[in-house]
């Protein structure tokens, strides 16, 4: 895939309703979007053909952040893990909760910016790193989330200790995954991390079925 310049970039925008919650996105037009001239994201792990993944739309975030919508975060420092285009964070910073958001790519912030803007919110807390990458500086969390971001054979391995780097000792885990067939290997990773796998309190989903397409992953650990 050739790299485009910056400018020469497509995007798309979108007004999503959730519920009765109302979410503005800019979001780059479709896969084929490309701009890496300097080879900067390459650098930091990003390949070519996965560059335009943080940019996208996928189905498990309007999943996950119907889920957010009604979650109890009350007292929860929450981290948004592979936010991409960041649905959740902006669900939760419409609610005034304490979200981080994080990812690996270096346009990511940028995007999130822009979306924050465009719904008016007060801006979320952003760091690039990742799950590779050696500690952090973004401390612990009580509640970590994320959706779609089981989709190479490594990423079990190295989403699960991220997680398990960042995790308060008590800590929720919430993952949306378009059963893309890691589920199961994150699941006993995050078991041999010492977490459980439970029930979501609440949930407009049942762990079993949730929504087509999507199955739910949710680890506790106190
Ligand atoms: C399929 S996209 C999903 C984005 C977003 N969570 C959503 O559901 O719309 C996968 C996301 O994970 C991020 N990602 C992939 N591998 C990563 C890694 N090793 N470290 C940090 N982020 C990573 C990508 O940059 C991208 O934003």
């Amino acid at each position: 895939m050739k790299s485009k310049s910056p400018q020469a970039l497509k995007y798309q925008y979108q007004t999503l309703e959730l519920s009765e919650t109302v979410v503005h996105l800019r979001t780059l037009r479709d896969n084929q979007q490309f701009s890496d001239p300097d080879g900067i994201a390459e650098t930091l792990g990003v390949p070519p053909a996965g560059w335009s993944h943080f940019g996208l739309l996928w189905d498990s975030s309007k999943v996950l952040a119907r889920l957010m919508q009604g979650f109890d975060v009350t007292g929860c420092r929450v981290l948004e893990v592979g936010c991409g285009v960041g649905l959740s964070s902006l669900i939760l910073s419409g609610r005034h909760s304490d979200i981080t958001a994080t990812d690996h790519h270096p346009d990511a912030q940028q995007h999130l910016q822009w979306n924050v803007e465009l719904n008016n919110l007060r801006s979320i807390p952003f760091f690039r790193t990742g799950w590779d990458d050696g500690p952090s500086a973004l401390g612990r969390f009580d509640l970590i989330i994320g959706s779609d971001l089981l989709y190479q054979p490594d990423h079990p391995a190295l989403l699960s200790t991220f997680i398990k780097d960042h995790a308060r000792s008590t800590c929720q885990v919430i993952l949306v995954d378009p059963r893309r067939g890691y589920m199961n290997q994150f699941g006993r990773l995050m078991l041999g991390h010492g977490f459980d796998e439970t029930p979501i309190e609440g949930s407009p989903y049942s762990l079993e079925d949730e929504t087509p397409g999507c199955r739910i992953g949710s680890y506790q650990r106190s």
